[in-house]
C-alpha cells in the first residue's frame, strides 16, 4: 500500500481526496496496489468532513514519517509551498503539484532536486486543469521538434469572455461566477490581468525549448481592458477575441513568447472554444499541428490530472530523470515585438482627419464597423508588421487618439 499526504484541502485538494475515494478499485488496479490518504494538512478545521481523523496542521508529522512516499502539494503560492515541497523532495518523498506558479518560477531547480535524490516531482494539473498536456508533450511528442506552442490556458478568463460575448454579461458578474465555481485563483487578477497564462505557457516553453522560461520574461496583458466595442469590432471581422499565450522558438534558438487578447477568425480551431475550456496547440516537426481540448480548471478535472501523477509515481515505481529542463539566466527569450502580425486598432477623433491620417501612415486598411458606432470612432485591421514597425507608425498619427490595440493571429 501506497500512502500518500495533501498539502491543502481547498477546489483541488478537497477533489484529490474524493477522487481517490470515488474511484478507489479502479485506481488500486491501475496502480497495481492501494493508494490511501494518510494526512490532510490545512490551516482551517474541518468540522463536517468525513476525513475527520487525517486532517493536521503540523507539516512536520508529513515530512518526518517514513511512511509517506507522495505528497501531492494543491495549497498554491510560492510560501511555504517551496519550502515545503524542495525539504519533501530531500527526505526522498516524491511531489505532485497543481501550483503552476511553483512550477513557473521554480520548476528547473525542483526538476533537478527531485534527479539528485532518486524522486520525482510531476506537475501534470499545473497546465490545461484536466487536460493531458505535460504527459504527452514529454513521451508522445518526443520524437519531434517543437517549433510553437500556443493556446486558450485560463479557464477563468475564457468563461468570463464567453459570458461576456454570448450572455452579455457584465465583466464583474462574470468573473463572481468562474470564482464560485471554483475556477479563479485565490488572487483572480492573477486571471484577469494573464499572469496566470503567463505562468503556464513558461511551463509549456520550457518543457518544449529545454530551457526554463521564466514569468518575467514574458510579456504579459490581461483582458481587463477589453470592451464590448472591441468584441463587436472583431465580430464584423468575422473574429473572436481569445486570451492566448504563444512560445515559438527561432531559428537561431531563443525564443518569443507572449500572452496577450488576440482576435482569432472564427473558423480557427482555438475560436471555438469556450467557457472553462482550454485548447492547446503543439506544432511539431513531424505530427504538424496536434491540439488538445479539455476542461481547463474546476476541482474533479484538474483532481484527475493530480491523482493520475500519483497513480504513475505509484505504477512506476521509479524516477523519471527525462522529465526536466535545463535552468536559464532569463537571456533566452527574444523580444515579443520582433514577431509579426496583423494589428486591429480603434481611434478616435475627426473621422475625415482620421482616415487621412491612417492612410498615410498605414496605406490600405481594411475598416470595421459595429452597430453604433460614433462618428468619431475607427476601427481598421492593418496590414502584417512587427509591433517595432507598429509602434513607428503609430508615433507618426497626429491629432487621433489610439484607445485600442488587438493582434490579429492566424491560429
Ligand atoms: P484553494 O484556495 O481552494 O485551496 C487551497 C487550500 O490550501 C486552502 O484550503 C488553504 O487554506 C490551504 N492552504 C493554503 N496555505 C496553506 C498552508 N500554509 N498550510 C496548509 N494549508 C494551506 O485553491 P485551489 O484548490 O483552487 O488551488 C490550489 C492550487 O491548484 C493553486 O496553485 C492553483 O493555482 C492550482 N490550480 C487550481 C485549479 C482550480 O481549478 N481551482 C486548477 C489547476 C490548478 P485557507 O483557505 O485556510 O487559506
Ligand atoms: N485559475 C485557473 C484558470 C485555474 O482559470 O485557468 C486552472 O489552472
Amino acid at each position: 500500500m501506497v500512502k500518500v499526504a495533501v498539502l491543502g484541502h481547498g477546489t483541488v485538494g478537497s477533489g484529490v481526496v474524493e477522487l481517490l475515494l470515488k474511484n478507489k478499485k479502479s485506481i488500486e488496479s491501475r496502480a497495481g496496489q492501494e493508494i490511501e490518504v494518510k494526512y490532510i494538512l490545512d490551516l482551517r478545521d474541518f468540522p463536517d468532513s468525513p476525513y475527520q481523523d487525517k486532517f493536521i496542521k503540523d507539516f512536520n508529522i508529513i515530512l518526518q514519517d517514513p511512511e509517506i512516499s507522495i505528497v501531492a502539494e494543491v495549497m498554491g503560492g510560492l510560501s511555504p509551498a517551496f519550502d515545503y515541497v524542495r525539504s519533501l523532495l530531500e527526505s526522498g518523498k516524491s511531489v505532485v503539484t497543481s501550483n503552476k506558479e511553483l512550477v513557473a518560477a521554480k520548476g528547473a531547480q525542483l526538476l533537478k532536486t527531485a534527479n539528485q535524490h532518486n524522486v520525482n516531482f510531476f506537475f501534470e494539473a499545473s497546465v490545461g486543469g484536466g487536460i493531458p498536456i505535460i504527459r504527452p508533450m514529454h513521451q508522445c511528442l518526443a520524437a519531434n521538434e517543437i517549433s510553437e506552442v500556443a493556446g486558450i490556458l485560463n479557464g477563468t478568463t475564457n468563461f468570463i469572455l464567453t459570458k461576456m460575448i454570448e450572455e452579455q454579461m457584465p465583466f464583474d458578474q462574470a468573473l463572481q461566477l468562474a470564482q464560485q465555481l471554483g475556477y479563479a485563483e485565490r488572487d483572480p487578477s492573477a486571471d484577469v490581468e494573464g499572469h496566470d497564462a503567463c505562468r503556464k505557457i513558461c511551463i509549456l516553453a520550457s518543457l518544449a525549448f529545454g530551457k526554463h522560461v521564466y514569468p518575467h520574461t514574458v510579456h504579459t496583458e490581461g483582458i481587463s481592458r477589453l470592451s464590448l466595442d472591441d468584441v463587436a469590432y472583431a465580430d464584423s471581422f468575422d473574429g473572436v477575441i481569445k486570451l492566448i499565450g504563444r512560445a515559438r522558438r527561432l531559428p537561431g534558438g531563443k525564443i518569443v513568447a507572449a500572452v496577450y487578447p488576440a482576435i482569432l477568425s472564427k473558423h480557427s480551431q482555438l475560436a471555438n472554444i469556450n467557457d472553462v475550456f482550454n485548447g492547446i496547440l503543439i506544432r511539431g516537426d513531424a505530427t504538424g499541428d496536434v491540439v488538445f481540448y479539455g476542461r481547463g480548471a474546476g476541482k474533479l478535472p484538474t483532481a484527475s490530472a493530480v491523482v493520475a501523477d500519483i497513480i504513475d509515481i505509484t505504477k512506476a515505481n521509479c524516477t523519471s530523470k527525462s522529465l526536466s529542463w535545463e535552468d536559464s539566466s532569463g537571456d533566452n527569450v527574444e523580444d515579443y515585438k520582433l514577431s509579426p502580425s496583423r494589428f486591429y486598432l480603434k481611434l478616435q477623433g475627426d473621422p475625415a482627419e482620421a482616415r487621412k491620417q491612417i492612410a498615410r501612415c498605414f496605406g490600405d486598411a481594411e475598416y470595421l464597423a459595429r452597430p453604433g458606432q460614433p462618428a468619431d470612432e475607427l476601427a481598421f485591421v492593418t496590414e502584417e508588421m512587427t509591433e517595432h514597425e507598429l509602434d513607428r507608425r503609430l508615433e507618426e498619427l497626429q491629432g487621433v487618439q489610439l484607445k485600442s490595440m488587438i493582434r490579429v493571429l492566424d491560429y
